[in-house]
């Protein structure tokens, strides 16, 4: 397994006490970043590997976090006249890249050199630059279900009697990390493939109903929700990247809570659905009506075969497909939106690889009901798309867990601005609308410095 040493002295960190300073008082109290960030991955992919040497690029000065918030991004505080914008990562503890070790598990033996040699996202130039580092990080043995991915299949899987067993060895694994890498805290990632779409039974309702369908081998227990599962018994923050179910459970609310490990989802929001996410609040916005919107994608890679099968693609279409009924508020505007037809369609095509091109044709129509045409083709690389994301998840959970205010939350929506269908509490809409997903984010962490929330009235600029 991969640690890493310190390549330059430790900077130093931004001081936050409970009581606040001259702006207000603090909320909550959030503990320093001291030492390692382990970060775990089940699913060592394109996105994991694209993820794991883009921070090993850029630690080494060969690259630039472009797409990350927490790395580039700013948050304008008080009044625009205050003239006060400072780093996202200057206004908060977060942690630094060159504190960051990496763990993951794959049901595929390749280093993450290979496993990144395999995906073809980076240029091998790059990743012959950072070979001994990506060579370093081996994955453990998977827990794995092939009737949840039916495309796939591999060597690397762990052996147990019940699903709890499996579960023991990923708390092992989980210990055994924390110990090899001298990590001081962990967060687990979830990169690996879609499974199959299913909804949540009687099992998933309480923790008690769940260790016991752990024990008895209950088919309704993915392989994603046994990772959950040790990880928040082992009081570790989750995210999950795909759209699999995972930690959106009643059992896995309640054992995040207990155990103040913060769990966020799912599925990245990276091309198709960001755009749709920033069009759609615009023709809200406007109150212009929308007739279809037909979205195609083609891709070649791993993802892309694995979603080829109907199983995974359902629960695909399902994060995709949510998206406009939540921004569009057809309840709301009927004339504009009741009548929408909303298509997804994902198709594997080998020769793209990594390299997805989706579609969007969008039938709206205007002022006394005339028809228009809008049509996007995105050009995009998947995989670059989502490592930002990646990171920033990474540093935001971690800050959630060492911070009183938002730990023992549970679910957090702050985080809504990096997924396709955030997570929310039993009985709350999600919200969709990328700009009202980045204005909280912001207001979470101006509010966790006592810094005033800015709601853009500006009436005082005109007294
Ligand atoms: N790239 C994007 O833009 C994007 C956007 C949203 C969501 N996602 C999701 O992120 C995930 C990763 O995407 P990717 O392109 O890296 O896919 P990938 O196929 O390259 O990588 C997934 C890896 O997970 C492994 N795996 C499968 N089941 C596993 C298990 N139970 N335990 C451990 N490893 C397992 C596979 O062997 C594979 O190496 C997918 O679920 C995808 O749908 C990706």
């Amino acid at each position: 397994m991969a640690t890493r040493q310190k390549s330059a002295p430790a900077k130093p960190r931004v001081e936050v006490k409970s009581e606040g300073k001259a702006r207000g008082k603090h909320n909550g109290t959030i503990e320093p970043a001291k030492g390692k960030l382990g970060v775990m991955i089940p699913g060592m992919g394109a996105v994991a590997t694209t993820f794991v040497a883009g921070v090993e690029a850029i630690r080494k000065g060969l690259a630039k976090p472009i797409g990350s918030l927490t790395q580039m991004g700013t948050v304008r505080l008080g009044k625009r006249t205050e003239g006060r914008s400072p780093k996202i990562k200057e206004f908060l503890p977060l942690a630094g890249l060159d504190d960051l070790v990496f763990t993951g598990w794959d049901i595929f033996e390749d280093n993450m050199y290979e496993a990144a040699s395999n995906a073809g996202v980076l240029d091998s130039r790059l990743l012959e630059q950072l070979k001994p580092f990506l060579s370093s990080v081996t994955p453990r043995a998977a827990v794995f279900d092939h009737n949840y991915v039916k495309k796939i299949d591999g060597p690397n899987v762990k052996k147990g009697k019940t699903k709890m067993d499996l579960a023991e060895q990923l708390r092992a694994d989980i210990r055994d990390f924390k110990k090899t890498s001298g990590a001081s805290r962990l967060i687990t990632m979830w990169c690996a493939s879609t499974e199959s779409y299913i909804e949540a039974t009687a099992a998933h309702q309480s923790l008690k109903s769940f260790e016991k369908a752990l024990i008895e081998n209950d088919e309704m227990i993915a392989p994603s929700m046994i990772y959950a599962y040790a990880s928040l018994m082992e009081g570790v923050p989750f995210a999950n990247g795909a759209p699999n179910l995972t930690v959106d459970l009643p059992v896995m609310l309640e054992l995040s809570r207990q155990n103040d490990a913060p769990i966020c989802g799912k599925d990245f929001k990276t091309g198709q659905t960001l755009m749709k996410t920033v069009l759609a609040p615009a023709f809200k916005a406007r109150l212009l009506g929308l007739s279809g919107w037909y979205s195609t994608n083609i891709l070649g890679n791993r993802d892309g075969e694995v979603l080829d099968d109907p199983g995974s693609f359902k629960t695909k279409e399902e994060s995709k497909l949510g998206v406009l009924e939540h921004i569009l508020q057809p309840g709301l505007y009927p004339e504009l939106y009741g009548n929408i037809f909303h298509k997804v369609r994902i198709n594997y095509y080998p020769p793209r690889g990594d390299n997805k091109e989706g579609w969007d044709n969008i039938d709206i129509f205007g002022w006394l009901g005339y028809p228009m045409q809008i049509k996007v083709d995105f050009l995009c690389r998947d995989s670059i798309l989502a490592a930002p994301i990646v990171l920033d998840l990474v540093l935001f959970l971690d800050l959630a867990k060492r911070c009183s205010e938002l730990r023992g939350r549970g679910i957090q929506e702050w985080l809504s601005f990096y997924f396709k269908s955030p997570m929310t509490v039993p009985g709350l809409y999600p919200e969709h609308d990328l700009f009202i997903q980045l204005m909280k984010l912001k207001n979470t962490l101006r509010h966790l410095r006592g810094e005033e929330l800015i709601t853009h009235l500006g009436l005082e600029y005109y007294d």
